[in-house]
């Protein structure tokens, strides 16, 4: 049984024939009514936080998020502290990031009255909970990081990148072919590789048959503008997501509801897709001075973390002590989010070495 939606993407193909899976991923996350990102939430449920799909680091804990906000705050003072400054958050969740990055710099002197909040973000009921979490700071909501105003930029963008849709690709001996969602002879959506070669797969690098590999047009395009305004109008973006820093090939479209993997095509609204962020090619397109990617636990280390956890221990009962060490555990572990999580910096200016990106400390920490 599929849902409303996934009947109305077979009704589409019917009629205008397979479309790519970006265009699938677009409409299964996107859809104004029914996509996973758009839907009212669930009960109790629906993305972030038991019982609901996926946990993020900020829900993990407000260390990770008061650690984000020295780290923008110090970016902030290296800029000169303009005034207005956007700071801006892609896919804010609950907001928590956000309000633990406020709480945290409310003794930077001048940081909160220079800030301007934009927050980009298309679910409803999370604007709600945003609204709620971020009393006080006045945000402006956009759909699009193009809506928001030019101006100074601090941006920050958690597990946001590895929801925009991606084409992909596999190597057959006649060469690269696109990835596409058909139609079983029964109706149902199926993949299957588009008989001949399309645009991207004619831009492909060699390599052996059976390869596979994905390329993001919306995450480019975004790293793009996000880099043309750093370079016009002065600023920092942190990104942090799951991926790989070279480019390289193989599939990482993944699907999950209820905590558990899924099928691609299975039951498009209520499941989650997912992939790795090709790192190199946001770097790549931004066009600006880039650090890192490193890993999510070398960055927390350096910023500070294994300190500020003995800190909070010290006021917290032995069971909030233990699962503050368990929370430590599972943001800086190598097999747990420490590795496999990767951090990047796209700045302005390539003297101004951010705090985090190596073990030499920089000029403004
Ligand atoms: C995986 S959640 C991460 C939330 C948060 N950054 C955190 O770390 O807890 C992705 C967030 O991006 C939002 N989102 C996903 N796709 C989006 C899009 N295309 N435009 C704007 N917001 C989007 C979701 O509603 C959600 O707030």
């Amino acid at each position: 049984m599929t849902t409303e939606l996934g009947r109305l993407i077979a009704h589409r193909i019917a009629l205008t024939g397979p479309i790519s899976i970006a265009d699938f991923m677009a409409e299964a996350l996107g859809h104004p009514r029914l996509g996973y990102y758009r839907r009212a939430l669930p009960l109790g449920g629906g993305p972030l936080g038991a019982p609901g799909d996926f946990t993020t680091a900020p829900e993990i804990s407000q260390m990770f998020g008061e650690l984000l906000g020295a780290w923008l705050a110090d970016r902030w003072l290296v800029l000169g502290s303009p005034a207005p400054v956007r700071l801006v958050e892609l896919g804010p969740g609950r907001g928590t990031l956000m309000a633990d990055a406020l709480r945290a710099t409310r003794g930077v002197p001048g940081f909160h009255a220079a800030l301007d909040l934009h927050l980009v973000e298309t679910n409803a009921p999370l604007k709600e909970a945003q609204r709620a979490a971020l009393l006080g700071f006045s945000p402006s909501w956009h759909e699009r990081f193009d809506d928001v105003p030019s101006g100074p930029l601090l941006l920050v963008a958690n597990e946001f990148f590895d929801a925009l849709p991606v084409r992909q690709f596999h190597r057959t001996a006649e060469g690269w072919r696109e990835r596409m969602v058909g139609l079983a002879p029964d109706g149902t959506l199926r993949l299957a590789l588009a008989p001949g070669l399309t645009p991207f797969a004619a831009a492909l690098p060699e390599a052996a048959p059976g390869a596979e590999t994905e390329l993001s047009e919306a995450g480019r395009a975004l790293a793009a503008t996000i880099g043309t305004r750093l370079g016009r109008d002065g600023g920092w973006a942190l990104i942090i997501d799951y991926g790989y820093d070279r480019p390289g090939l193989g599939s990482s479209l993944q699907a999950v509801r209820g905590h558990r993997g899924a099928a691609i095509l299975d039951r498009p609204g209520e499941t989650d897709l997912s992939t790795h962020v090709d790192f190199s090619a946001l770097a790549a397109v931004a066009r600006v001075p880039a650090f890192g990617p490193v890993g999510q636990g070398d960055f927390l280390c350096r910023l500070g973390i294994v300190p500020r956890a003995q800190s909070l221990k010290r006021h917290a009962s032995p069971e909030q002590a233990r699962a503050i060490d368990a929370a430590l555990a599972r943001l800086i572990a190598p097999d747990q989010m420490g590795t496999l999580f990767r951090v990047l910096a796209l700045g302005d200016d390539r003297s101004a070495q951010p705090a985090g990106f190596s073990d030499t400390p920089s000029d403004s920490t």
